[in-house]
C-alpha cells in the first residue's frame, strides 16, 4: 500500500446536513505524480457522486488542510472543490501542530458542479 483517500462523517455538526469530510495520504516516493488527485477525481465521479446523486441537498462534502499544504490545496481544487474560506489562527489538536494555532483553508465538493473531470485549472 502507498496511500490511501476515503470520506468520514462528521460524529457533530450544527448543520442538519450530513458532513463527509475528505482525507487522503500518499507515501512521500509517489508524490508530484498526479496520484491523489486522479484518485480523488475517480472517487468524486465513480464513487460518491452515483451514492449521493438523490441526496445532493442533504449532504456537505469538504476538504480542509492546513494553510501551508499548498500541494493538498492543489489536489482539492483539481478535483473541484472550491475554496470557501480559511479559518485564521485556529486551535488545532494535530500533534503535527503540537496543539498550536494555525491556518486552515476549507473548501467544499460544489453542488452545481457534476462533471468534476472537465475542471481545467
Ligand atoms: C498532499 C498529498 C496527498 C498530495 O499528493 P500528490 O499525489 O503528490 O498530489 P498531486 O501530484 O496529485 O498534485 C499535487 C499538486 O500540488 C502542486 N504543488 C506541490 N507543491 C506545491 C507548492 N509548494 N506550491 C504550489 N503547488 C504545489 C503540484 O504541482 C501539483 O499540482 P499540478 O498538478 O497543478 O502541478 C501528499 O503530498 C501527501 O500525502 N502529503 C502528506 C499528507 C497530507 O498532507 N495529507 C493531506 C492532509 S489535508
Amino acid at each position: 500500500m502507498i496511500g490511501c483517500i476515503g470520506l468520514s462523517e462528521e460524529a457533530s455538526s450544527p448543520s442538519k446536513k450530513r458532513v463527509y469530510a475528505i482525507g487522503y495520504f500518499l507515501d512521500s516516493a509517489h508524490h508530484g505524480k498526479g496520484i491523489t488527485t486522479a484518485a480523488l477525481r475517480l472517487l468524486i465521479r465513480e464513487v460518491w457522486r452515483p451514492i449521493f446523486a438523490d441526496r445532493a441537498g442533504d449532504v456537505i462534502i469538504y476538504g480542509s488542510t492546513f494553510g501551508s499544504n499548498i500541494s493538498s490545496q492543489r489536489v482539492l481544487e483539481k478535483a473541484g472543490i472550491r475554496h470557501v474560506g480559511t479559518l485564521h489562527k485556529a486551535h488545532t489538536c494535530s500533534l503535527l501542530k503540537g496543539g498550536d494555532t494555525v491556518d486552515i483553508w476549507v473548501g467544499i465538493l460544489d453542488p452545481e458542479r457534476d462533471r468534476c473531470t472537465d475542471v481545467k485549472t
